[in-house]
């Protein structure tokens, strides 16, 4: 088959590779009709990903075909349309039946596309270990994209607006508006948030966050702004979303009393200079992890279903599989205006 391969910095591929096969009889073949690209991706493209690996496939963002199952799978079959969910575990231990598959209590959690361990799905097809519990049918009244968004993006999105404890009447921050950072914005007016501060450098980006009734800011002027709008009160809720150590430091900064400052943003292992003084004098929650997709989608699919979230409306660009590349070069440039980018093999 045809699949995105990694083999460096700015160095990824559309080569053949393999088929999937089944390995374990819980498994499960998905053919991939489409598939996105995460910022996670971007770390690993800039030479700051989870391995040493070369030559794997990307990707974890996908939503395709049940071509095969494992001997022992019972509730999906061949034709089915399924989403992935990017972060999967065991599927047998109670944490992955109750959808928390990153928490997995026979640690086998993981995520497509990191290493050659679980090959990734940016890909004609990919194997989807204990398919029952990491792969779920698309439901009624969900689009394609729609589903695809669910896989990763907008589940994280709304569990690190869950982790900031949005609620209503409350006043947010949003540092970094990618896609996952600008579907935070819905996320939050969904959670009842009364004013929400939008933070990023790139202009266009600023702009959707304003068409979507958010004040935005430049990170440079984003301290002193917020500080005047809340007349030196500063936010209640942040949420991070862009992983490096100066805005996981800016998000700290627009914290006021009794805050809470939620991560998503991918850092891997860097230390961090956490103000000690100022978290405990003004009383802060900080959160920090990695989404368990399946846990999100009783919330997600009624609201996605209702029209009330529109994640479909983030994409940017349809792309073939094949024009890999430039899509991730795009992405990464931030140019063209680029947002979230989907490929179909
Ligand atoms: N925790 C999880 O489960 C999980 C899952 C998926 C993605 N992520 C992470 O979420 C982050 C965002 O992903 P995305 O898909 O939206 O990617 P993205 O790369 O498009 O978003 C990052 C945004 O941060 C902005 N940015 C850069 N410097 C900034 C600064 N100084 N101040 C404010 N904004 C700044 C960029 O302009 C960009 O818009 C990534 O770090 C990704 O790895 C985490
Ligand atoms: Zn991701
Ligand atoms: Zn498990």
């Amino acid at each position: 088959m045809k699949a995105l391969r990694y083999f460096g910095p700015r160095d990824i591929r559309y080569e053949s590779m393999d088929d999937p096969a089944i390995q374990d009889d819980r498994d499960v073949i998905v053919k991939v009709d489409r598939c996105a690209i995460c910022g996670s991706d971007l770390h690993i493209y800039h030479g700051e990903g989870f391995s040493e690996d070369l030559g794997f496939c990307v990707g974890h963002e996908s939503v395709g075909e049940v071509v095969e199952v494992g001997r022992a799978v019972r509730r999906l079959k061949e034709g089915d349309k399924v989403m992935l969910s990017a972060a999967v575990g065991c599927g047998a231990c109670a944490s992955c039946l109750a959808g928390n598959v990153i928490h997995c209590e026979n640690n086998a959690a993981g995520c497509y596309g990191l290493s050659s361990r679980l090959q990734g799905s940016q890909a004609e097809a990919v194997r989807v270990p204990a398919g029952e519990v990491n792969a779920r049918i698309i439901p009624e009244g969900i689009s394609l994209d729609q589903a695809l968004m669910m896989t990763d993006a907008l589940a994280t999105s709304w569990f690190g607006c869950h982790n900031a404890d949005i609620a209503s009447g409350r006043t947010v921050a949003i540092v970094g508006l990618g896609p996952i950072g600008l579907m935070g914005i819905e996320n939050a007016w969904v959670m009842g948030a009364a004013r929400v501060f939008a933070i990023d450098p790139v202009p266009e980006r600023r702009a959707i966050a304003e068409s979507l009734g958010a004040e935005a800011l430049h990170p440079d002027e984003a301290v002193a702004a917020i500080q005047e709008a809340t007349r030196g009160r500063m936010v209640e809720c942040v949420l991070e979303a862009v992983g490096h150590e100066r805005t996981i430091d800016l998000a700290l900064r627009l914290a006021g009393r009794r805050a809470t400052v939620s991560v998503i943003g991918v850092n891997q292992d860097r230390r961090f200079e956490f103000p000690m003084a100022r978290a405990f004098a003004a009383g802060l929650t900080f959160r920090i992890g990695t989404c368990s997709v399946p846990e999100t989608w009783p919330e997600l699919i009624p609201l996605v279903q209702s029209g009330r979230l529109k994640p479909e409306r983030f994409i940017s660009h349809h792309l073939p599989l094949s024009d890999g590349a430039m899509a991730y070069d795009l992405f990464d440039r931030r140019e063209d205006g680029a947002l979230k980018m989907v490929l179909t093999p």
